[in-house]
């Protein structure tokens, strides 16, 4: 169950006046780090995966073992892609396990902004997966991610916040009310003002960006006007270096030696936030509202009236085409084993939310395929899209339909 749906955990969050921390991961020490303090103080969580961070780790490696804590944690978590940049970007964390997308076009103008929203909004609600946009602009002062935000702080309007929310669809909101990424220097000027004003004109839950280094008392007040979601990363940075620098001045010299204790210190950081944010001692009490988060498999089984050759080429057309559909997680196509099995060949589709069941088939890409290259020769047929089953006297992951067609 741990992975949960990201929207019902933030209106939760929203409605009972706390907030989510929506950490950055960089390596396995960050996510092992995160979800044991999230396990200690029992606390919902968002694992967050930044693409401006994407040059310091492999997204396409990192993500399983992020799947595999989210997945084995006892606490609710959700996953996301933090400052995704396009499409296709979303795209690919969709398929990669995200169950939450941040789309970050703030720096562009607001049409543009509202232009790409949009476009990932649709692709992504056809997903089951809900969408952070971004308004007004948060730059970075100092530290390693900072330099990836240049420019100059623009407060969020309360107008442009609202048309934006109702032009895009989004969520969430992420709003510029003085937060800067990194290190924070000199004293933030926040606009609590503004915040409560957005909050009241959009009624969504409202995400903090540049989270790291802000006062107890500010956090509280941020909460108390909306703030559901915080996103926080150079204090982990911090906290992890700072590690390794006393390791270095202890003696320490290989590498395991240098990183020892490191995700001990983002673990004690992450809980230190998580009591200061509310979100401590949630954990049980959400798992009761949230929906789990779990894949589809849509299985077809069928016979071809066409030469083996045909019907290989014809798998790997689909294989290539029907990967690419957003919400499509995997492809697999097989061939019995046993000889004189009923029906011969199968394609076992893995979707990422039941959502796209119904997209998946009104895709111009699996229309295109289905009625050019498939149906003509397999019309033989049966599918079944199932979902996962868990419980008392079930092995977790077994599985039960959802809908059968011919
Ligand atoms: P900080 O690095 O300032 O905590 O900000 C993190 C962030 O906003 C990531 O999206």
């Amino acid at each position: 169950m741990p992975v949960v749906t990201m929207k019902e955990m933030l209106i939760h969050a929203y409605r009972q006046g706390y907030a989510v921390g929506s950490f950055d991961v960089v390596s396995l020490d960050f996510v092992s780090g995160i979800i044991a303090a999230a396990e200690r103080s029992r606390s919902p969580v968002i694992l967050s995966l930044a693409e401006s961070h994407f040059d310091y780790f492999d997204f396409d490696l990192l993500m399983p073992a992020v799947e595999a804590a989210a997945k084995s944690a006892t606490v609710p978590v959700a996953i996301q892609l933090d400052h995704g940049l396009s499409l296709d970007s979303a795209v690919r964390a969709i398929k990669l396990g995200c169950n939450g997308v941040m789309v970050d076009a703030s720096h562009h103008p607001f049409n543009n902004n509202v232009e790409l929203t949009r476009k990932v909004t649709e692709m992504a609600h056809g997903c089951g997966v809900p969408v952070e946009g971004e308004l007004g602009y948060v730059p970075g002062v100092e530290g390693e991610d900072a330099e990836r935000h240049p420019g100059e702080l623009v407060y969020t309007t309360v107008s442009e916040a609202k048309e934006y929310a109702q032009l895009t669809g989004v969520d969430f909101l992420a709003v510029s009310i003085g937060t800067v990424h990194g290190r924070m220097k000199g004293n933030p000027k926040l606009n609590y003002t503004r915040l409560q004003e957005i909050n009241e004109a959009l009624g969504i839950p409202l995400v903090l960006h540049g989270g790291t280094g802000l006062a107890d008392e500010q956090y509280s007040r941020l909460i108390a006007n909306g703030i559901s979601k915080i996103n926080y990363y150079t204090a982990l940075a911090d906290a992890a270096g700072n590690r390794i620098q006393q390791n270095r001045q202890d003696g320490g010299q290989g590498y395991t030696a240098l990183v020892a204790g490191a995700a001990d210190a983002i673990a004690d950081e992450c809980e230190r936030c998580m009591h200061q944010w509310g979100a401590a001692g949630r954990a049980d009490e959400l798992l009761q509202h949230c929906t789990p988060w779990d894949a589809v498999e849509h299985l077809i089984i069928y016979n071809a009236g066409a030469s083996d050759d045909a019907v290989h080429t014809m798998m790997a057309t689909g294989r290539q085409t029907l990967s690419q559909i957003p919400g499509v997680r995997e492809v697999f196509t097989g061939e019995a084993i046993q000889e004189g099995a009923h029906y011969r060949f199968s394609w076992l589709v893995r979707f990422c939310h039941p959502a796209v069941i119904d997209s998946y088939r009104e895709h111009p890409d699996h229309i295109a395929f289905a009625d050019s290259l498939f149906r003509p020769i397999a019309g033989d047929r049966i599918s079944i899209d199932y979902r996962a089953v868990e419980g008392v006297g079930t092995t977790p992951g077994s599985v039960t339909a959802i809908r059968k067609s011919a």
